[in-house]
């Protein structure tokens, strides 16, 4: 290191410092790309690229090698069985079998596999002791229900050869038309085509076979001049893969006839439209990839992956949504190519449209393709939640604000913290501890020296009912004296190596092993260890992240695990690692339920990777993102984007994981984070200090009060989420998902409507703006939600003002808003707080909204303990009816309500009869005469819109009641 001699300047040395500081503190702009592989330094990738570039090259003249032997072909009892037959070089055969199975929700599930590997009948190499399957346990992590075949669905008798057809789905509306030769399948609802598989013919099941050693490049591969090079092993970095089952990958081209717009497969830095990948103006030229990686400062605007996959794609078009989900766990990527049609009248249908073609390619594993024929986007959202699980219904202080930072340094910082919060008024529900309150990042420790009293600081936060989140990621610090390696080892829990042996790598602790959580036995010991008398200085307040889980490991290929080592069950690596992450999250779920006999709450777990079916078990964020205006922006479509591929409980680190945000953008993120069904601020630990009362006025009050619109929200927000959790909808929604009908708002993805509620938030995300322009997509009345300006005019911009202390928000027509307005310090705090209800009324002068209150912590709900009410408007009548079902505990949890009252309605848009009217009729269950509430009507005043106030009607959350203002 060089050093400054005494002469140096005091500039000199000024400027020396001050570029460490930078260099520690400003991360650079860019990822480093050498780090992640491109397609065409991934063996499988470059080749099925190649494949598909090969067979559209020859056009017409190209022949797939695959076809459906139709002797083989067996339909019974809503399943059809057959063998795909892949002809190889001397005319050799490879068999495959196809199982497509009608689902009774109208789902399609296609599966192929291969018939020598399931035998056995293939040899590996190196000595080998892993699986010889093509791997089949996706579902097993994946898949909870939704597998029922259906009853109905029947073969099409009379056809033409090499032809065979299914009815299916509701009424039987939806076809499977299966092409036996080449192999190919069109999904048709109404007799119209909206999937097609195989269409292109990229179909690509990479058969297996000997090495040849000494190969001669005639014999060895194919007609195509495949490029083999990568077949028997593939180096990146440094580090080698060896492959020991050869070649494997799948492919299929999934064609979207007549769709301009796909979304989904999640997790990209990308707009929610995804874009075509093959070059092109603001083209990508790299496919999406989906192999969940720790990307290190990643860059937007980007097809790479990052921590978590969802191999689910949604297509739309104006009056349909379809889709499909991709089920498989190794290494993924899509190509996606838009074209448009030529008018030919023989383009049934689609002539003159845009068509999107997608191809999918895994590098190992079945083919498992899950089809969806729609017609709507909430039809989507169910199905696919059916077979992979709905979001979890959180406890609901998860639904308030977190405060993170790496890292709160003693537990008396964390009290400080807490103090401060509450001097300041401002409201929080949950504070983080990132790894330094471990003893030297040996998890289920803690640093004696700095939190000595972990029971009295989780005691301070309980006494005002908030929370305490703790890390524990799955790298086991690999040390002697650590009773939690020592036993993960002796117990042969953890994930081996290509020889067997333990795999070692480095992460946070250095040197660390992997517990494997594929094993049952290694869920079963994890459990063990959250137990408060293992876990020590632990509370039933204290709830769990689980970081790292990709999992990251520093030294390793693309930092990650070799795709080599073995998991429990002889599995590779490479066959399990997208799902990994989640079993991790699954094993850390079930470990909470269990911590004390008899003591059920709902786990809380925040988790970075995630697959498929993670939705049912925990939270996800975007990662380590950056303190740039360029970050807030992405950060929403990224969290619609989640929402559409059925995990909605996502958010981003609010202020910007690394960086010093400004104090502007700071609060502009606070602003944009209430709308994060997820919200928490979180920081680096090379950042300053960023807590709200930190920000000097008037960028703390403004924060504050941006914090008080989530709280007066959180009915809103956790109606939102029962919702989510029986139908699968997204808690935020994108625009085409809530207008599907409005072409112009289809590629919308920096506005979102809360839920059902109506209510359509445009976050600030520039620098120094003091409008934006809202796309109203219907010709409802909008009106501001805090001054009841309205807005209206459909198909167009509407600028809205948004100086700094003001967010965006407008109530759409039609809809009934359930808010609590009290503010206090946490939702604990709220809970036996009255209700408020904003009635905004629609052209017609009809409103109606929903609201689902519960105890929040426990599963009681399942029992009927819960409140569920339908509010309507209707002909000057407001009134609330029961929509819950009933249960064992529902008349107990209702009696612990009774005296939870509604304390206020505001009806915005409130006719002009009712000038001068001073109270309206209040008739409640269980009151005979009824009772009468004080109304206070305000006039239309400019552009805004007149309202009305009732004050304390009186009436019980959970009664029957009905408010007359005729
Ligand atoms: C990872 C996480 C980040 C966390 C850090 C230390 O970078 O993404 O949120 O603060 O690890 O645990």
């Amino acid at each position: 290191m060089a050093t400054l001699r005494p002469s140096s300047t005091g500039w000199a040395l000024f400027l020396a410092l001050l570029t460490i500081l930078l260099c520690l503190v400003v991360p650079g702009e860019m990822v480093k790309h050498n780090n992640f592989k491109k397609c065409d330094q991934s063996g499988f990738c470059k080749r099925n690229r190649a494949y598909a570039n090969s067979a559209s090259n020859q056009g017409s003249s190209w022949s797939a090698p695959y076809h459906l032997d139709s002797s083989s072909v067996k339909f019974s009892n809503g399943q059809l069985l057959g063998t795909i037959v892949k002809t190889i070089e001397n005319n050799e055969k490879v068999n495959l079998p196809l199982t497509v199975s009608f689902l009774e929700s109208g789902v399609t599930r296609v599966t192929v596999d291969e018939e020598k590997r399931i035998k056995g009948d293939i040899e590996l190499r190196h000595e080998s002791k892993v699986r010889k399957e093509r791997y089949n346990e996706a579902a097993k992590w994946t898949i909870v229900g939704g597998l029922e075949l259906s009853s109905t669905a029947e073969l099409v008798k009379e056809t033409e050869a090499g032809v065979t057809k299914v009815f299916y789905g509701p009424n039987n509306k939806f076809q499977a038309i299966i092409r036996h030769s080449p192999f190919e399948v069109h999904f048709q609802r109404d007799g119209e085509t909206h999937i097609q598989l195989n269409d292109k013919g990229f179909l690509n099941m990479e058969h297996w076979r000997p090495k040849v050693e000494n190969p001669d490049r005639e014999d060895n591969d194919s007609k195509d001049n495949v490029d083999d090079s990568t077949w028997w092993e593939e180096s990146f970095g440094g580090n080698t893969d060896s492959k020991p089952r050869g070649p494997e990958s799948v492919a299929m081209d999934i064609t979207f006839p007549g769709y301009s717009h796909v979304f989904g497969i999640p997790e990209h830095a990308d707009s929610l439209s995804l874009k075509e990948t093959r070059g092109g103006d603001g083209h990508h030229t790299e496919p999406y990839r989906m192999y969940n990686s720790d990307v290190f400062e990643y860059e937007l605007n980007s097809p790479m992956t990052l921590y978590g996959s969802i191999p689910f794609m949604q297509a739309h078009r104006k009056g349909s949504t379809v889709g499909v989900f991709w089920l498989n766990a190794a290494e993924t990527w899509v190509d996606i190519v838009k074209t448009k049609a030529s008018t030919n009248p023989l383009a049934l249908g689609v002539s003159g449209k845009t068509s999107t073609q997608t191809h999918w390619f895994s590098e190992a594993g079945q083919l498992d393709v899950f089809v969806f024929l729609g017609p709507t986007p909430q039809d989507l959202s169910r199905t696919y939640g059916e077979l992979t699980g709905y979001t979890q219904l959180p406890q609901h202080f998860a639904i308030g604000y977190h405060q993170c930072r790496w890292n709160y340094v003693t537990d008396e910082d964390v009290k400080d913290v807490d103090s401060k919060f509450d001097m300041y008024q401002i409201p929080y529900d949950v504070i983080w501890l990132d790894l330094e309150y471990t003893d030297q990042k040996k998890y289920f420790t803690w640093d004696p020296l700095t939190f000595p009293d972990p029971d009295g600081m989780q005691k301070q936060l309980d006494d005002s009912e908030r929370k305490l989140v703790v890390i524990i990621d799955p790298h086991i610090k690999n040390e002697a004296n650590y009773p939690i390696v020592e036993d993960m080892k002796s117990k042969g829990l953890a994930v081996k190596n290509k020889e067997g042996n333990i795999y070692d790598g480095w992460c946070w602790p250095g040197s660390s092993h992997w517990v494997d959580c594929f094993n049952p036995a290694a869920m079963s010991w994890w459990t063990t260890l959250f137990k408060y008398d293992k876990f020590k200085g632990t509370h039933p307040n204290m709830f769990i992240w689980n970081d790292m889980n990709e999992p990251s490991v520093f030294n390793g290929p693309e930092t990650t695990m070799p795709k080599d080592n073995i998991h429990h069950g002889g599995w590779e690596h490479r066959d399990v690692h997208n799902v990994n992450g989640m079993t991790f999250v699954n094993a850390t779920f079930n470990a909470m339920l269990e911590r004390k006999r008899g003591e059920i709450r709902r786990p809380f777990i925040l988790t970075r990777s995630f697959y498929a079916g993670t939705q049912r078990i925990g939270a996800m964020w975007t990662g380590d993102n950056q303190a740039n205006w360029d970050h807030l922006a992405a950060s929403l479509p990224m969290v619609l984007n989640n929402g559409i591929a059925g995990f909605p409980f996502a958010g981003a680190d609010v202020g910007g994981f690394f960086g010093n945000p400004s104090k502007e953008l700071l609060t502009r993120w606070y602003q944009t984070g209430i709308f994060y069904p997820f919200f928490r601020a979180h920081a680096h630990i090379d950042t300053r200090r960023r807590e709200p009362y930190l920000a000097g006025e008037p960028h703390m009050s403004i924060i504050t009060q941006a914090l008080h619109l989530r709280y007066q929200l959180l009915p809103a927000w956790y109606t939102a989420f029962q919702q989510a959790s029986v139908d699968g909808s997204p808690i935020v929604r994108p625009q085409y998902y809530v207008h599907p009908d409005d072409e112009a708002g289809f590629a919308i993805d920096d506005q979102l409507y809360l839920g059902s509620t109506g209510l359509l938030a445009k976050p600030v995300v520039t620098e120094g703006a003091s409008s934006v322009d809202v796309y109203l997509a219907d010709d409802e009345q909008y009106y501001d939600y805090f001054d009841y300006t309205v807005y209206q005019g459909a198909g167009k911009k509407h600028t809205v003002q948004a100086p700094l202390e003001k967010v965006p928000i407008l109530m759409q027509g039609g809809h009934i808003i359930p808010r609590k307005d009290r503010p206090r310090r946490s939702s604990g705090l709220m809970k036996w707080d009255p209700f408020t209800l904003v009635v905004a009324l629609d052209r017609n002068g009809q409103a109606d909204g929903t609201l689902y209150v519960d105890d929040g912590e426990t599963y009681d709900y399942q029992n009927g303990a819960y409140i569920h009410r339908r509010f309507s408007f209707s002909s000057s009548s407001l009134s609330s009816e029961d929509i819950g079902a009933k249960g064992t505990k529902t008349g107990q949890y209702l009696k612990t309500m009774a005296g939870v009252r509604v304390e206020k309605i505001i009806i915005v848009g409130a006719p002009a009869e009712w000038e001068g009217k001073s109270s309206v009729l209040v008739l409640e269950e269980g009151s005979h005469t009824g009772s009468q509430a004080s109304l206070q009507w305000f006039a239309k005043q400019g552009g805004k819109a007149a309202y009305a106030v009732v004050k304390d009607p009186g009436v019980s959350i959970g009664n029957l009641w009905k408010i007359d203002f005729s």
